[in-house]
């Protein structure tokens, strides 16, 4: 192919109509701090957990707008390893709010060809619920359209500290000499490692912190904070994180310069 027809060629990316064709870019890897429910529902004089279910229609929104604009992987942070400390009554909730959602939502997930993974300490979750979840995961496994993870029972620490125990028991056996640990090493032990790299992470709900999420994931990723309560988002809050996001300079610590040239 010579130089003239490269730059002919149709860039299968840029479909005509669709937000990657108006922005130019899109995240390929979205995360997302779901955060706000509590208070959504004490503006309401609800309890708490008459947000966490608002919240689930928020998630649709979510993922129909990924799966619209062809982004490629879009992860959840719906319970994190800190949250096992709320009161009994609200784990026991969410726990059944999770149980039914899958119940409900794998048909459809099906449907749309998207990959449903869980990532976390799984291990934590009764019986019942675990199986689901591998269910969800087992049915979806050769979808391909978008990745979708659930970050439950998740922190970013115990994230870094199974891939470091990961690499201890392989460097016991002798499968894997010290000096081999690399950062590629450590990569490709932690959750999402064969996913594309994180583009943006989205926080809802107004903090601006990070709450032990993917700490190692996160090192170049563009963060966005929305005031915006979890169960008020949409699809426009979603296209205007992108936006947001497309109007950024990702400079990898080069210089302006250097990136435009
Ligand atoms: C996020 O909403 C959902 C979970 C952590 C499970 P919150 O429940 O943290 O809502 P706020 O932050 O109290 O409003
Ligand atoms: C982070 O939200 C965890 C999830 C959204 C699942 P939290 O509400 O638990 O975070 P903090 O307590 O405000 O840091
Ligand atoms: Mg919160």
């Amino acid at each position: 192919m010579n130089e003239a027809s490269v730059l002919v060629a149709p860039d299968p990316t840029r479909v005509p109509g669709t937000l990657r064709e108006e922005l130019g870019c899109l995240p390929r890897h979205i995360a997302i701090v779901m955060d706000g429910n509590g208070r959504w529902a004490s503006q309401r004089r609800r309890p708490r957990t008459f947000g966490h279910r608002a919240g689930q229609k928020a998630v649709r929104a979510a993922v129909e707008f990924c799966l619209r604009e062809g982004i490629q992987a879009l992860t959840l942070f719906a319970f994190s390893s800190e949250n096992w400390q709320r009161p009994a009554s609200e784990i026991k909730a969410l726990m059944d709010l999770f149980l039914r959602a899958l119940d409900r939502e794998i048909k459809s997930l099906q449907e749309n060809n998207v990959r449903l993974r869980f990532i976390g300490d799984l291990d934590s979750f009764d019986g019942p619920l675990r199986q689901r979840m591998a269910r969800g995961q087992t049915v979806t496994q050769g979808n391909t359209a978008l990745a979708l993870n659930v970050a439950v029972s998740y922190g970013g620490r115990w994230d870094i500290t199974q891939a470091c125990q990961r690499l201890a028991r392989q460097v016991q056996a002798g499968e894997l000499a010290p000096e081999a640990i690399d950062e590629a090493a450590i990569d490709a032990r932690l959750s999402l490692a064969e996913l594309p790299p994180l583009d943006l992470l989205i926080r809802t709900g107004g903090e601006r912190r990070i709450s032990n999420f993917l700490l190692w994931q996160l090192a170049y990723a563009e963060l966005y904070f929305t005031e915006t309560l979890w169960p008020d988002i949409d699809p426009a809050a979603m296209r205007a994180a992108c936006v947001d996001f497309a109007g950024r300079e990702r400079r990898y610590g080069l210089t302006s310069e250097q990136v435009q040239s």
